[in-house]
């Protein structure tokens, strides 16, 4: 049985981006037509109101299938034992409890915009990024859920369209962008920017965690529409990259053309800043959108977050690819 729904557009405070309310529990079936929900609100869906799922992990794995052939197994793809649900191993956990130990984000400074407002724009605000861009295929959707999510108004998740960032990039950044391929990196390694920064020379990557190369402006598979794919200090290759082509470096034409793209990209007009309740699903699609996490004081507070990541519609551009970041005998049948 389908569960029927609601559908409100867009988000509050937002130029993008749905609220969905279920009419009954998940475990009466999973909806139909969600997917079709997140393509028409360019990339992003909250569903609120999904306690059930705390008490029934298996509800969460069972509503991504919903969005894709695949949900990543953790267990196969190299993931910290301690990051996955202890049962469910299609949940990545992300929280500053014992055992994971993910430590929040770092506080933007100075902490607010001059007129008090929380920082969204890059560089003030960093950490931008899509889910696993440094794998090919990449991912197409992640959902991410509220267990115990810090108190409102501290801990929030960022996202910004980047349907809407590409349509409204200025002339000259597009011919620019046209063709251009960004080289995208394993977040906390050397390459990062701080690395290339520091001078660290420890930059040999294994082969099945090389940086790869994308597109910077992707066609989604489903809509057909332009968007730009980018992320940025963290997540982009700084020894070789950030672009192919272009010169490397973070001080090169590469770097100057990354700071501009992204402080386009998360322009206020662009960015939903969700704020979480107990028991929000929030699905964001990969392919059209970047988000960051905020600071918030780990001392105090706890936070429990469940992840499942969907692939399988990557786009015909990864038609037949291998996956770069798993031997081939690894690949579960
Ligand atoms: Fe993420």
């Amino acid at each position: 049985m389908s569960v029927a729904f609601d559908v409100t557009k867009p988000l509050a405070g937002a130029s993008f981006g749905a609220t969905v309310r279920l009419a009954e529990s998940l475990s009466e079936g999973i909806p139909k037509g969600l997917p079709g929900v997140l393509a028409d609100a360019n990339g992003l869906m909250l569903i609120p109101g999904l306690q059930e799922i705390a008490d029934k992990p298996e509800l969460l794995v069972a509503l991504s299938r919903a969005f894709g052939s695949e949900v990543e197994d953790y267990r196969y793809t190299l993931t910290q034992r301690s990051s996955v649900h202890t049962t469910v191993p299609e949940i990545f956990l992300v929280s500053n409890m014992a055992p994971v130990n993910r430590k929040p984000p770092r506080r933007p400074d100075p902490p607010t915009t001059p007129d008090g407002r929380l920082p969204v724009q890059y560089p003030h605000r960093k950490g931008w990024h899509t889910d696993q861009s440094y794998r090919r295929p990449p991912p197409d959707i992640s959902l991410f859920y509220a267990v115990t999510p810090v108190a409102r108004d501290r801990g929030q998740t960022l996202f910004a369209d980047g349907t809407a960032a590409y349509a409204a990039l200025p002339a000259h950044l597009k011919a620019k962008v046209h063709g251009l391929q960004g080289l995208h990196c394993q977040p906390g390694t050397a390459r990062s920017r701080e690395g290339a920064l520091a001078g660290r020379t420890d930059i040999e990557q294994a082969p099945t965690a090389r940086s790869q190369p994308q597109p910077v402006v992707r066609i989604h598979p489903v809509t057909g529409r332009p968007a730009l794919y980018v992320c940025e200090w963290g997540q982009m290759d700084w020894v070789d990259g950030p672009f192919v082509g272009m010169e490397p470096g973070p001080r090169g034409e590469g770097a100057a053309l990354l700071d501009e793209l992204m402080a386009h990209y998360t322009r206020p007009e662009f960015v939903y800043a969700h704020e979480w309740t107990v028991g929000d699903l929030v699905v964001w699609d990969n392919r059209c959108l970047v988000h960051a996490a905020t600071w918030y004081d780990g001392d105090t507070e706890q936070r429990m977050m469940w992840r499942t990541t969907v692939r399988g519609n990557p786009g015909a551009i990864y038609e037949g690819e291998a996956r770069s970041w798993m031997p081939r005998e690894q690949v579960p049948a």
